[in-house]
């Protein structure tokens, strides 16, 4: 009985200073970055994950795997604001993941949101091609919706879904149900939906079919602390997620897909214990 092994990694953002960049890897302006506390806990936990992460048959990159342009901070939270910069150094990155594809292996690729990827699409584009993903039919190495086929198990891979920051099955839910209308078009519906975009590992279940979504790489950003409400979006892991794919189980009637996260705790965050109440001496502000 064959099992095919597929890893899935999501939401990279690699160019935000909240996000991995590869350690010396040099700005477009000639000069060097020293990386973040942040960026040297992401450094660790990324080369851990390359450790646990077994031969591949499959690799699956799921979109904004750049941060782009950052307009609406106006690129203030940007290691380099280089578009060319940034895919080279998530090349980097995504090189030793790739390595981890056996000969036989393939690697595909989907876009990310317009906000991060779409003013470089054509640079990510390229990435994939230089790190040799399946081109689609257009000979386009990056897809908005990739549906693939394993030996009759089908996936449907996208990067965006709906955002819910409480009841977090329900998009995954909605994700299901819309397959099940859009699956005559494409040769049955799915037996895993695979989304990103929200950060957060989650799945959803019956007895024939899942939908995933994936955890991504970025601690916790500005955007995350000042939307809504500090508490409410930020990631509680980090990670990716691995699938172990066994097409005769279909046959059987099981669900051929067990899906395993493999993910890292986002750093504890800052407490701060006040400096009041003590009676060795003054205070900053009145020594
Ligand atoms: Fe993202
Ligand atoms: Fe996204």
């Amino acid at each position: 009985m064959r099992t095919y092994v597929a890893a899935i990694l999501a939401d990279i953002h690699v160019g935000s200073m909240f996000a991995l960049w590869p350690r010396g890897f040099p700005d477009s302006r000639g000069g060097s970055y020293f990386l973040n506390a942040g960026q040297q806990y992401l450094e660790g936990i990324w080369a851990e994950g390359l450790k646990v992460c077994p031969p591949l048959d499959l690799l699956l990159f799921n979109g904004d795997v750049i941060d782009g342009e950052q307009y609406h901070q106006r690129k203030r939270y940007l290691v380099d604001p280089n578009i060319e910069c940034q895919t080279d150094a998530a090349e980097v990155l995504l090189k030793p993941w790739v390595d981890k594809l056996k000969p036989t292996g393939a690697l595909y690729w989907t876009k990310g949101t317009k906000y991060h990827e779409n003013g470089g699409s054509a640079w990510v584009s390229t990435l994939a091609r230089r790190l040799g993903a399946v081109p689609d039919k257009l000979g386009d190495f990056t897809r908005f919706w990739l549906n693939l086929d394993i030996d009759g198990v089908k996936m449907d891979m996208a990067h965006r879904q709906s955002f819910f920051m409480r009841y977090r099955s329900t998009p995954l839910e909605r994700e299901l149900d819309f397959d099940i209308t859009q699956g005559e078009l494409k040769e049955g519906v799915a037996d895993l939906v695979i989304r990103s975009h929200v950060h957060k590992f989650h799945v959803v279940a019956d007895e024939l079919r899942q939908a995933v979504s994936t955890p991504g790489w970025q601690l916790q950003t500005e955007f995350a602390v000042q939307s809504v409400s500090p508490n409410r979006i930020g990631p509680r892991r980090l990670g990716f997620v691995l699938l172990y794919i066994t097409p005769h189980k279909k046959e059987r009637g099981l669900l051929p897909i067990r899906i395993e996260p493999v993910t890292f705790p986002h750093p504890r965050l800052e407490v701060e214990h006040a400096s009041i109440g003590k009676t060795s001496g003054g205070n900053a502000a009145n020594p």
